[in-house]
């Protein structure tokens, strides 16, 4: 398995060492459905688990919105990872990319959202995951972006951007350019 070095940014070092899946490699589908809610029922779990969504993006944004300000500049199909719990979380049905903010503050205690984890807990989401961009803060010093890299780690899928708040344009340009790249890459099987 090859590694997958998408994008760089100037703050902090991506690491790109990280073997992403081969399987289900695939190009970048025009924009799709989003979010569609088929009302299958409870799937990988106890968590209901109907919201089906068709978008190469992922993402979880709080009420400061910050995250979603950033997405919405990429102007790619994409679907958000539900606030509150009493909403039902999505169900990827396609291989994603996912964009996370750090919650963590400077212990890193708690630096994955518990909205990205319950998410993360419904097995199909888990097998789909092929890369994650990380949202964070540097003010937060050590733990910047910490979320991001744990979710990497955890799901053994390059890490392959992190930027700060809502973005700059150049952010916005690199992960634009970088996504492309990466999901043509990994429709050829290319390192
Ligand atoms: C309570 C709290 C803890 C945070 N902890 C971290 C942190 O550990 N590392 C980091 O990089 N950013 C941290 N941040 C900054 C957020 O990740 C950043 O503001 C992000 O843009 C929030 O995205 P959102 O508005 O989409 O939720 C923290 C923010 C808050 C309010």
């Amino acid at each position: 398995m090859q590694s997958v070095e998408v994008v760089h940014e100037d703050r902090a070092t991506v690491h790109p060492t990280t073997a992403h899946r081969t399987t289900t490699a695939h190009r970048l589908l025009p924009p799709s459905s989003g979010v569609v809610s088929t009302g299958t029922g409870s799937v990988g779990g106890p968590q209901p688990c109907t919201r089906h969504t068709a978008s190469g993006l992922i993402y979880f944004s709080s009420v400061s919105d910050n995250t979603h300000r950033f997405v919405q500049k990429l102007g790619v199909d994409s679907a958000r990872i539900p606030l509150y719990s009493s909403e039902e979380t999505l169900l990827a049905n396609r291989p994603y990319v996912l964009v996370l903010p750090t919650y963590g503050g400077e212990t890193g205690h708690g630096a994955v959202p518990k909205q990205v984890i319950r998410f993360l807990n419904v097995e199909q989401n888990r097998s789909l995951i092929r890369g994650v961009v990380g949202a964070g803060n540097t003010n937060f010093g050590e733990t910047y972006c910490l979320a991001g890299d744990i979710v990497a780690a955890k799901c053994t899928v390059p890490l392959l951007y992190r930027f700060e708040l809502m973005g700059t344009s150049r952010d916005v340009d690199r992960v634009n350019q970088g996504l492309d790249t990466f999901w043509t890459r990994l429709s050829q099987h290319l390192p």
